[in-house]
């Protein structure tokens, strides 16, 4: 896929890219041929998720910790940059704790990268967004005409985040391209309590404990495997059509979170483990069933089956705590 990526763009910047997502973006672009800058502050991403990129493309991967809200510090990374992929977030777990700061990193961060990106005359961003603009669902299944009724704080600032790059488009000509990301998991995704159910369910199952889950097992995650989000990350920079359009991107492979937790203690062997249970979430949307027909119809195909994606996780999440 994405054949010729490195025919249109010869340096892509991407923010956040040493966090989860970040980081397979940028393997991917290094894999097609493209030079890569990242620019991350790692309060969420991690040096070692880089490393063994610096040593397999050498020069053609740069890493600068610079934090999207510093105007200054961001504009340095611009040099020679034809294309951005905005990761770099406040993720859900800051902005319960600190509003603020998320409002500051999801909007005004945002801001300056889309300012600067027009004023180096940046050929084309992919925005990173969430599920979470549309709050409560109020129809099934989604598409990207439902309406952005966030009900959280990071739902709030993602939303700002994309009427910014919608702006820009309109006001300035610019090539944005929004992508609504759903429930993404895979290797490098946080393993801490503040991490993806995936690889918290599969730290703890792999260490004897049992899964802790919130509420009755019953609500449904729609799973994206890192690597195909990835690929639809590349592909929006090469489709045409794409010019200040919003996607979903989900895979469309729903499971429940009790049904995650039978499979993780099913891969590591440990079905005698009985779940643990706890309140429900504060907010926690229950039903998923989310439309991926518009990505489709650009041609992508998602490749990964869940119980590839989760092995390939829990396989990778196993070296990576045996390293630790
Ligand atoms: N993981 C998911 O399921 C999911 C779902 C919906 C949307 N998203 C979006 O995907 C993007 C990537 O998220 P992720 O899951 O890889 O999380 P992540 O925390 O691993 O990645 C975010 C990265 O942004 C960096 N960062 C945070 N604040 C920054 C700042 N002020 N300046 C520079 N860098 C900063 C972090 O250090 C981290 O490396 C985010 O925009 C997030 O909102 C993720």
């Amino acid at each position: 896929m994405a054949v010729g990526i490195k025919e249109k763009y010869n340096r892509a910047l991407v923010t956040g890219g040493a966090g989860f997502i970040g980081s397979h973006i940028v393997e991917q672009l290094l894999e097609e041929g493209l030079d890569v800058i990242s620019a991350d502050n790692y309060a969420g991403g991690k040096k070692e998720n880089l490393a063994p990129l610096h040593e397999r493309f050498g020069g053609r991967l740069e890493e600068l910790e610079v934090d999207v809200t510093d105007y200054g510090a961001l504009r340095a990374c611009y040099e020679g940059v034809d294309i951005v992929f905005h990761e770099a977030a406040s993720k859900k777990t800051v902005c319960l704790k600190d509003p603020r700061r998320d409002m500051l990193v999801n909007g005004t961060g945002t801001f300056n990268v889309l300012e600067l990106a027009r004023d180096f005359g940046v050929k084309k961003i992919v925005h990173a967004s969430s599920g979470s603009v549309y709050g409560e669902p109020r129809y099934f299944p989604q598409d990207e005409e439902h309406p952005l009724n966030p009900t959280s704080y990071y739902g709030v600032s993602k939303l700002a985040g994309e009427k910014y790059a919608r702006a820009f488009c309109d006001l300035y000509g610019m090539d944005c391209t929004i992508l609504r990301y759903f429930h993404v998991y895979g290797p490098r995704q946080e393993n801490s309590d503040v991490g993806g159910v995936v690889s918290i369910f599969g730290r703890r199952v792999f260490n004897g404990q049992p899964p802790v889950i919130f509420g009755d097992g019953t609500q449904q995650r729609s799973f994206t495997y890192v690597k195909d989000l990835a690929r639809i990350n590349l592909l929006a920079a090469m489709a045409g059509g794409t010019r200040g359009e919003a996607y979903n991107c989900a895979s469309g492979i729903n499971f429940t979170i009790g049904e995650l937790a039978e499979k993780v203690k099913e891969h590591f062997g440990r079905g005698n483990l009985a779940n643990q249970y706890a309140d429900w979430t504060v907010g926690d949307i229950r039903a998923f069933d989310v439309s991926n027909e518009k990505l489709r119809k650009l041609g992508f195909e998602f490749r990964w089956s869940f119980d590839e994606g989760l092995s390939s996780t829990l396989n990778w999440l196993a070296e990576y705590l045996k390293g630790k």
